[in-house]
Order: C-alpha cells, then sequence, then structure tokens
C-alpha cells in the first residue's frame, strides 16, 4: 500500500468531488460556503492546495482575484475546466513549500492541513505566513472527525499523527495522514505567529481564520 500522499491526489483527481455529495454534509458545506464567502470579499487571495477547485469557485464570487495552486497537475486540469463567472482566477502548478511569490492579501488552504505531518506545522504556517503582507489574513479549513461519516483511523504514529486507509474506484489503496486538531493545537501552533485568531468548528468541518503576526 502506497503513503504517497501527492501520488494519491493525482490518482484521485477525477473522482475526488464524490466527497462533496455526501448527503449528511450538505447543510454544513453551504455554512461553510456562506463563511469563506464572508472573509474574502475584495482580497487578493493566494490558494495553497486547491486541488479540483471547489472552493476556489465559491471563493472566486467574493475575491478580487486568486492565484490557485497545487502540486498536482491532473487537479489543476480539473479546477481549470470550470467557470469562474468573474474571470478571476489564474492557476499554477506549485508545491507549497518550494514556492517563490509575492505577497497577497489573503491565504486559503482548505483540507491541507490535516495532511500536514504535526512535526511540520510550524513550518506550514511559517511558510503560509511568508505569502501573505504584514498583518494578512489566512484562513483554512479542514474536517473533524464524525463517528459513522469519517473513514476510520487505521494507526498514530510515533509522533501522534493519524492515518486512515483509503481505496480508488480503480482499487489501489493509500495510507493517508490525517490529523484532526483541536481548538488548543491551534492555539499551540500559531503561538507567536498569528493574532486575532477565529476558531469556528461544526459537526463535520473547521474553519480557523488568523492574522500574521
Ligand atoms: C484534500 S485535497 C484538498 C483540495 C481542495 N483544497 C479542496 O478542499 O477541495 C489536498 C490537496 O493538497 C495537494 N497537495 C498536497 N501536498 C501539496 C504541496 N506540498 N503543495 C501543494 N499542494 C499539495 C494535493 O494535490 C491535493 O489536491
Amino acid at each position: 500500500m502506497s503513503n504517497d500522499l501527492v501520488a494519491y491526489y493525482a490518482a484521485r483527481a477525477k473522482e475526488y468531488e464524490k466527497i462533496y455529495g455526501k448527503p449528511e454534509r450538505q447543510g454544513e458545506i453551504s455554512d461553510l460556503t456562506t463563511l469563506l464567502l464572508n472573509v474574502f470579499p475584495e482580497k487578493d487571495v493566494l490558494e495553497i492546495a486547491c486541488g479540483t477547485g471547489y472552493w476556489t469557485q465559491r471563493i472566486a464570487k467574493a475575491a478580487k482575484n486568486i492565484l490557485a495552486t497545487d502540486i498536482n497537475q491532473p487537479v489543476i486540469d480539473v479546477a481549470k475546466s470550470k467557470t469562474y463567472e468573474k474571470g478571476n482566477v489564474t492557476f499554477q502548478q506549485a508545491d507549497l513549500f518550494n514556492f517563490k511569490t509575492r505577497e497577497y492579501d489573503a491565504l486559503f488552504g482548505g483540507f491541507i492541513w490535516s495532511h500536514i505531518k504535526l512535526e511540520e506545522l510550524g513550518k506550514f504556517i511559517d511558510t503560509a505566513n511568508s505569502f501573505v503582507k504584514p498583518g494578512g489574513m489566512v484562513v483554512f479549513c479542514d474536517n473533524n472527525f464524525t463517528e459513522g461519516s469519517s473513514t476510520p483511523v487505521s494507526h498514530t504514529d510515533e509522533h501522534g499523527n493519524s492515518y486512515q486507509q483509503r481505496k480508488l474506484e480503480s482499487g489501489d489503496t493509500f495510507s493517508v495522514i490525517k490529523n484532526f486538531p483541536d481548538e488548543n493545537a491551534f492555539k499551540k501552533v500559531l503561538e507567536g505567529k498569528g493574532e486575532r485568531i477565529k476558531f469556528i468548528s461544526l459537526k463535520y468541518y473547521w474553519l480557523v481564520i488568523y492574522h500574521k503576526k
């Protein structure tokens, strides 16, 4: 079984958005969309790990413009095939940890936090902060573990990272890191790096908004 996260998302590109079709999550997807639309009006946004552009398409309705990036070209190809009414989205293939760009008003990362090793979260936040202007806004959202809806955790490693076994339509299976932080974990990781921290925890999803310190 492969534990290559990047290969997993490349292989999952065409079936990725099935996850957003789960009936029990529709109400919260709508709530999350509303929350995101309220934080990005007229913002110049860098999106990391944009995937198939599910959230890009929604945020683009409010933002001034978005540069949407992902390490995988196959997911960007799906994202590029969508319609962006304001014509305000451009795409670029980029590994977030090896990307040089200008400073933006705001950064958005959807469902990437959970895939970052706990021991690399400090570097991840420093990297995210480097992409925004002083005092710039950083927004992440991701999953809460919800019994009966989430894929069970298969094991936890020596650092406390949790993993799920995921099977694609091809039958290929992957061991995928998937962490489920609580409010204290955010406070700890963002200490000295973020201020005006707002954390919203729903049943299936969480959202954190902070400003670069
Ligand atoms: C769970 S998906 C989220 C996609 C999208 N943001 C969403 O919420 O629908 C995680 C994405 O992170 C991307 N990714 C993983 N490692 C990355 C890295 N180092 N730099 C940029 N993107 C990365 C994967 O290719 C994948 O598209």
